[in-house]
């Protein structure tokens, strides 16, 4: 095993370096506080793993992901969102028994708790879509209490299946609630993104055939979001796991910190910004002017990225879809246009070079979801719902360690010194 040293006030400190399946490299920094009474600071946490994980690999400068080992390219044109999940949540591809076994779990527990039902109502119907969605993957839990108790290798798939099916239900019925349109109950004979497309836009006098093209552009969406490592939310929910909290709760934080505009809210800011361009007519290279002004406080929403600092595969898979998904249905969207003139912009510019700056996954997902019919406030859930996998996977990660282990970082305090307290009296009015 190699070694990294640390030297600090005429100290050394040795500490081992850890190497991962692709000869990534970490220091191993467990006893450093012990050894050294130092700690570290690495606000964001770019420089710092916080686990070691199985389920997804990134490589940021080659634009490489891969589940479970393999390359997103060959899943998204080869496997779909349910095979994807169990390959996320189980480490292998699954087998014809394991996909029956699954698939009928998710048909059984498509329709929510009737009693459900009725908190719909409690909400206004312009409630977000993403407040709703967290407090109701919770209030799963208050009517199914066997989702609350510890994860056994026997109720663990059930409840996994449970979530990854409901979340879909709860997604459709916040929509229908927000058209004052009834809930419409899950199909049997419908699979997952059918079902869903059904539960969405079919009403009782008039069930909707969902359209095979639609379905799969959703298929597609859902499975390139299924997991990405340790990004913001996924984070969330391994911290919230790590206290031993149920599964739900863990995934309904992670819908929490997914719902930032730097996180999954971008796939909204996108088709905003895409919006404004095209309403106000302004010039894609205009517009790259006002971002690259740091008085403007604009930021060319769908580009960047923590870790890619070339293309997200997902982005490129993603741009192929909509213009498939655009012709099918013979949709003429202007701002997938608007959308390819700013890449191409952006790719010739040295701001955006030099930061090594490009499209992510979120830069024409938004296109595929407008084509389907999904409505702008929605996207971020139907990211929750494909990320979903993922955090079931982690939050299975975390209960499978040897010890469960609270996540509990340090600091670097900056506050006020010691200090008496002021009596009312006293202080200063
Ligand atoms: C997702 O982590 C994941 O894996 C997330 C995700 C997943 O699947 O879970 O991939 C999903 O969240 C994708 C990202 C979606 N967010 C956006 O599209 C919002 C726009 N992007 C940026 O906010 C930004 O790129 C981040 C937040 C994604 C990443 O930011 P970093 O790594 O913290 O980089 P930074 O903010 O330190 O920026 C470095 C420089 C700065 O300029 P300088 O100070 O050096 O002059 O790059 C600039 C930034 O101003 N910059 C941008 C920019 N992103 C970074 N400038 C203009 N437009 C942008 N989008």
């Amino acid at each position: 095993m190699s070694t990294a040293r640390l030297e600090y006030n005429g100290q050394s400190w040795d500490f081992p370096v850890v190497e991962g399946t692709e000869n990534e490299l970490g220091v191993d920094i467990s006893e450093l506080r012990a050894k050294s009474g130092l700690i570290t600071l690495d606000e964001g946490y770019g420089n710092t793993g916080s686990c070691k994980s199985a389920i997804t690999y990134i490589d940021g400068d080659k634009g490489i992901l891969r589940y479970r080992g393999y390359p997103i390219e060959q899943i998204a044109e080869q496997s779909s969102f349910v095979e994807s999940a169990w390959l996320v949540i189980y480490g292998e591809l699954p087998n014809e028994k394991q996909r029956e076994r699954f698939s009928a779990l998710l048909t059984k527990h498509a329709m929510i708790h009737e009693s459900m039902r009725n908190h719909f109502q409690g909400f206004p119907n312009n409630a977000p879509p993403m407040a709703i969605l967290s407090a109701m993957i919770n209030a799963i839990g208050c009517f199914s209490p066997e989702v609350l108790g510890s994860d056994t290798e026997a109720n663990f798939e059930e409840n996994a299946a449970r979530l990854l099916s409901q979340v879909r239900s709860i997604a459709a019925a916040t929509y229908k609630m927000s058209m004052g349109q009834p809930m419409m109950y899950p199909r049997p004979d419908f699979k997952y993104c059918e079902n869903f497309l059904h539960m969405m836009f079919s009403v009782p006098n008039g069930r909707i055939t969902p359209d095979p093209d639609a379905a799969r552009a959703l298929n597609q969406f859902l499975t390139l979001h299924a997991d990405h490592e340790q990004n913001c939310s996924t984070s969330t929910v391994r911290m919230v796991a790590s206290s031993g909290a149920n599964m739900y709760a863990s995934v309904s934080a992670g819908v929490s910190a997914l719902w930032g505009p730097l996180h999954g809210g971008a796939n909204v800011a996108v088709v905003n910004m895409l919006e404004e361009i095209r309403s106000s007519g302004m010039d894609p290279h205009v517009y790259m002017e006002k971002i690259k002004d740091k008085n403007s406080k604009l930021k060319l929403m769908g580009f960047g990225h923590r870790v890619y600092r070339n293309f997200d595969p997902r982005s490129r898979i993603l741009q192929k879809a909509a213009e498939v998904i655009l012709s099918k249905l013979k949709i003429q969207d202007p701002l997938l246009e608007i959308a390819r003139r700013l890449e191409e912009v952006a790719l010739r510019d040295s701001y955006f070079v030099d930061r090594k700056l490009y499209p992510n996954v979120d830069f024409y997902s938004g296109i595929i979801l407008r084509a389907i019919g999904i409505p702008l406030d929605m996207f971020t859930v139907m990211f929750a719902i494909g990320r979903m996998p993922g955090w079931i996977a982690n939050y299975k990660e975390i209960h499978d360690a040897e010890r469960l282990k609270i996540n509990r970082p340090r600091q670097i305090y900056t506050g006020a010194a010691i200090r008496d307290f002021v009596p009312r009296d006293a202080r200063v009015q």
